[in-house]
């Protein structure tokens, strides 16, 4: 149970809103929509959507949603698995120095997700950072040969990446794979975060889950 002297923390609507909103986008698009329909590309701006509103909130939200609240840092992290190995429990405003991590790491896969679906979807231009090799890729196709060996192109090693783009279907592969390993990545971090909300809760007492949850907006 919590002390009694720290009053339940409870997450703004905007936090709320957002965490449940990626949720419901994740499950829809890994669960229910088909593979690169309509609805899967739908749901997909849904999502874009939500985590960049996610995101200006961290510059611009109540102190607990800032960036600032939860740097993503590696020395904190170590220091906090050392308050758990003693038993320590220390009060965080925002998400405890381990959970940041995992809370950059699922936003920078949902990002990957985001720009490889986008740039296999159409027209809105994907995430510069992301679509990197993408560009590369196709400047190295302006020089290569118009007759197909794709196939074995594809079959070859790195050094046959300029044949591989030819036509743009590579690329298309290439974005579809990259867009599969970061969806698989994204349900790995999915389940630990998962397991370290139920370790948290089970160790420290604190509602964290409740803080998560609709309703009753206390400050803390
Ligand atoms: C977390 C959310 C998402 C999940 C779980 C997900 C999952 C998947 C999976 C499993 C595939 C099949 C990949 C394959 O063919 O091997 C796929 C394909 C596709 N996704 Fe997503 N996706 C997500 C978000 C997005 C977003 C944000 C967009 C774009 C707005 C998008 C657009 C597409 C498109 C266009 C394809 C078709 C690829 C092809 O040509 O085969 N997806 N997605
Ligand atoms: C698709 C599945 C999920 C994804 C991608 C996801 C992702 C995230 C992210 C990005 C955050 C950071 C929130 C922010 O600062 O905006 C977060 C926090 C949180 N999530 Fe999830 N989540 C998922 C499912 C769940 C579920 C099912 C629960 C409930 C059991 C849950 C409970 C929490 C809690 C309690 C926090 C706050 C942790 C803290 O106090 O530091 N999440 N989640």
């Amino acid at each position: 149970m919590a002390e009694d002297t720290v009053k339940p923390r409870r997450w703004d609507p905007i936090v709320k809103l957002t965490h449940w909103g990626i949720v419901i986008a994740v499950i829809g698009n890994a669960l229910v929509t088909e593979e690169g329909s309509g609805w899967h590309i739908w749901v997909g701006y849904g999502l874009a959507a939500l985590l960049a509103l996610r995101l200006l909130w961290g510059f611009i939200g109540p102190a607990e949603a800032r960036f600032s609240a939860f740097p993503p840092s590696p020395s904190r992290a170590m220091a906090h698995i050392g308050e758990i190995r003693r038993g320590d429990v220390v009060k965080h405003a925002s998400h405890n120095p381990l959970g940041a991590l995992m809370v950059y790491a699922i936003w920078a896969c949902l990002g990957v997700i985001i720009a490889t679906g986008i740039a296999m979807a159409g027209p809105p231009p994907a995430d510069p950072n992301a679509e990197q090799h993408h560009h590369e890729r196709k400047a190295q196709v302006v020089g290569a040969a118009p007759t197909g060996e794709r196939a074995e192109a594809r079959e070859g090693g790195k050094g046959d990446e300029a044949a591989k783009g030819e036509e743009g279907e590579g690329e298309e592969d290439a974005l579809t794979e990259v867009h599969e390993v970061a969806v698989n990545l994204l349900y790995l971090l999915i389940a630990l975060h998962l397991a370290g909300v139920v370790f948290e809760t089970r160790r420290n007492g604190r509602e964290i889950v409740g803080a998560m949850l609709p309703g009753g907006n206390r400050k803390a």
